[in-house]
């Protein structure tokens, strides 16, 4: 069963006080907004502000976000009407399971992976088809023909690259030929070819991107977020793009003004000073090498990682269980995954700065593995 083809009712926004500027010829400042309900007075909140409160915030970001998306495009090099920001990467996951699942979809993942890609279909009614990765001697990859079959009959695929929790990355020229070849088993059994959701939320640490291949496969989605490269996980930023027509549908689940004004404007400058995040690559990625080497020659076990974070394989679940509790005596908090999970018997642990990681060294002489 293929996902949702009826069109849908749709919220219509409110015009933007730019454009009605534009439209009658009015200075921006001279329009008053009667229609959205908002406050015309400041609220006196002078205690915990560091500057003067800018009475902008008393009004609605506005519903286009044109300097967000602006920004947004230039970075990722697609056009505006391509980009559609959300209130993180979270929530442009959901509003994919909305537009594409109902009750009765197959939706398909790679396992393991990012653990919303099964709760946001499960959510919508649809049964999850999880297809194991390879193995970690062939680097967690893509079981690519297995993916092919598995979503025959699918209406969204999710892919994460870099996956978490694996760290391992499958290069755009593979996602392609997976893209191919849904494209191809569509056109035989004259069925419309699942959307593929790439969920690139780490993708700044690898510095190459699925999303070119949208013009060869145009039901494909991408995900991008602020959380990770570009250090504003608390302004909730990201975006999901894709080619207007694959878009249109995602974009008539989204809610009204879900990214707000602070966070817009943060995550605006943010796009627009590409050598921040670029550092803070470099950063991490030294900090990584160096938690790498200095875990292993400790007799820790972490897998190579293309993300800002790296899979540790202890030699049991409970090993995993015990060094997970000795580091959270010492305030360092690990993410372990449960007795059910594959990765019971591993811990998975972000890169940090300098003096953190050192701390995370220190506690790990302690710590059998
Ligand atoms: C693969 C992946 N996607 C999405 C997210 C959520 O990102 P955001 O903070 O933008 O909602 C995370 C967060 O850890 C993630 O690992």
């Amino acid at each position: 069963m293929t996902g949702i083809d009826t069109p849908l009712p749709t919220y219509v926004w409110e015009p933007t006080t730019d454009s009605l500027a534009a439209k009658y010829g009015l200075p921006r400042e001279s329009i008053v907004r009667f229609d959205v309900n908002t406050s015309p007075i400041s609220p006196d909140l002078s205690d915990v502000l560091a500057g003067p409160f800018d009475p902008a915030l008393c009004e609605y970001p506005p519903s286009d976000y044109a300097a967000l998306v602006a920004a947004a495009a230039d970075s990722y090099s697609v056009a505006p009407e391509e980009v559609l920001p959300t209130a993180g990467a979270d929530e442009a996951l959901d509003l994919i399971a909305r537009a594409s699942l109902r009750e009765g979809s197959v939706a398909v993942v790679a396992a393991p992976t990012y653990a919303m890609y099964r709760i946001v279909s499960e959510q919508r009614g649809a049964s999850v088809v999880a297809v194991p990765r390879l193995g970690p001697e062939r680097g967690f990859g893509l079981d690519i023909p297995a993916l092919a079959k598995a979503a025959r009959n699918a209406a969204l695929v999710w892919l994460c690259e870099p996956n978490n929790p694996t760290g391992a990355y499958e290069p755009p020229e593979r996602i392609g030929e997976l893209l191919a070849l849904l494209e191809a088993g569509a056109a035989r059994d004259r069925s419309p070819a699942p959307i593929v959701a790439v969920d690139e939320a780490y993708s700044e640490f690898v510095g190459r991107t699925v999303l070119p291949l949208r013009f060869d496969y145009a039901r494909l989605v991408v995900v991008r977020t602020l959380s990770k490269a570009h250090a504003l996980a608390g302004a909730r930023v990201g975006f999901a793009i894709a080619r207007p027509e694959t878009l249109a549908p995602i974009l008539s689940f989204r809610a009204p003004a879900s990214v707000g004004t602070v966070s817009a404007a943060l995550a605006t400058a943010a796009l627009r000073r590409p050598n921040l995040a670029a550092a803070n690559v470099g950063a991490i990625g030294g900090q990584r090498a160096r938690l790498i080497a200095q875990l292993s020659e400790l007799g820790w076990r972490p897998y190579p990682s293309q993300a800002n974070f790296i899979l540790i394989r202890f030699s049991t679940p409970a090993a995993a269980e015990s060094a997970a509790e000795a580091l959270l005596r010492r305030g360092l908090v690990p993410r372990t995954f449960g007795p059910e999970h594959p990765f019971s018997d591993c811990l998975r642990l972000t890169v940090r700065s300098a003096p953190e990681n050192d701390r995370l060294i220190e506690a790990a002489r302690g710590i059998p593995a």
